[in-house]
């Protein structure tokens, strides 16, 4: 026997309504949200992520950074904050002038470097590939997940990048420079992601970090993991993480 239509199936028959209607919202709001271009990636105005200002001064003084410093390959399991990781971005590639200068030089000052983040243990920030957009001292989110196996893979199998936190990747558009320096474009390239990576290892030491510079990887896997552009090259990946504490 058919059941009657009662008050009940009424309720019911409301409640899959709203349901219905609210799916469509947020639906349709989706699809009207404005996407940005970062100039690298398309991606909604949603999935940018501000990051704490960074600080302009600090306790440890150059001399004891570089006397402090040395590879870390061994981390404990343990978060790193966002304001670090906000820290070590502005380091590498943060602008410190009005007119956009960035904390690592550049020739003719035209800025051939991408920094991306690969984290994995930040506190605030789920795992994921982001996009540094020093302009705005913004993350771009480009993937979501932990890629940080994915990696260490890539990166010859150094099972150790996978117990860092986070892991930055400097990567480049070469002929950027090319354009205006021709075959001396690639050299300086290199000499600038020595500067920006030597910035992001030195900051770590001053927040108490440690972190290696990884020039073995194999580039097109690197390149396929992080979802870069066909014009754009991975030079250098710098994993990052909290040292074992002095015994
Ligand atoms: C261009 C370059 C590539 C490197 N690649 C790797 C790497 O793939 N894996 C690694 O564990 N260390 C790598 N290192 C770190 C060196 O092994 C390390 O700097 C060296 O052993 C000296 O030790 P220190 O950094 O503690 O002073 C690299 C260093 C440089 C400069």
């Amino acid at each position: 026997m058919r059941k009657a239509f009662n008050g009940r199936s009424v309720s019911r028959f409301i409640k899959l309504r709203l349901v219905l209607a609210g799916a469509l919202a947020i639906h349709t709001s989706l699809s009207a949200a404005r996407s940005i271009d970062t100039g690298r990636h398309r991606v909604i105005t949603a999935e940018v992520i501000m990051l704490p200002a960074p600080r302009t001064s600090g306790t440890v003084s150059v001399e004891e950074a570089l006397h402090k410093r040395y590879s870390v390959r061994e981390f404990r399991s343990a978060p790193i904050s966002l304001k670090d990781v906000s820290q070590l971005l502005w380091a590498a590639q943060g602008i410190t002038h009005e007119d956009r200068l960035r904390t690592a030089p550049s020739a003719g000052a035209i800025y051939p470097l991408e920094l991306y983040l690969v984290a994995g243990d930040v506190l605030n920030l789920p795992a994921g590939i982001y996009h540094y957009l020093p302009e705005r001292h913004r993350l771009a989110v480009i993937r979501r997940g932990d890629f940080r196996a994915d990696l260490a893979a890539a990166a010859m199998r150094q099972e150790w990048l996978k117990d860092s936190a986070a892991i930055l990747v400097f990567a480049a558009v070469e002929q950027r420079t090319k354009a205006k320096y021709d075959s001396r474009g690639p050299g300086y390239v290199r000499m600038e992601v020595g500067h920006a990576a030597q910035n992001a290892l030195l900051q770590a030491v001053a927040l108490g970090l440690g972190g290696t510079p990884v020039g073995a990887f194999e580039e097109e896997w690197t390149a396929q993991v992080l979802g870069l552009a066909a014009d754009e090259k991975v030079l250098y990946l710098v994993p990052v993480g909290k040292p074992p504490r002095a015994k």
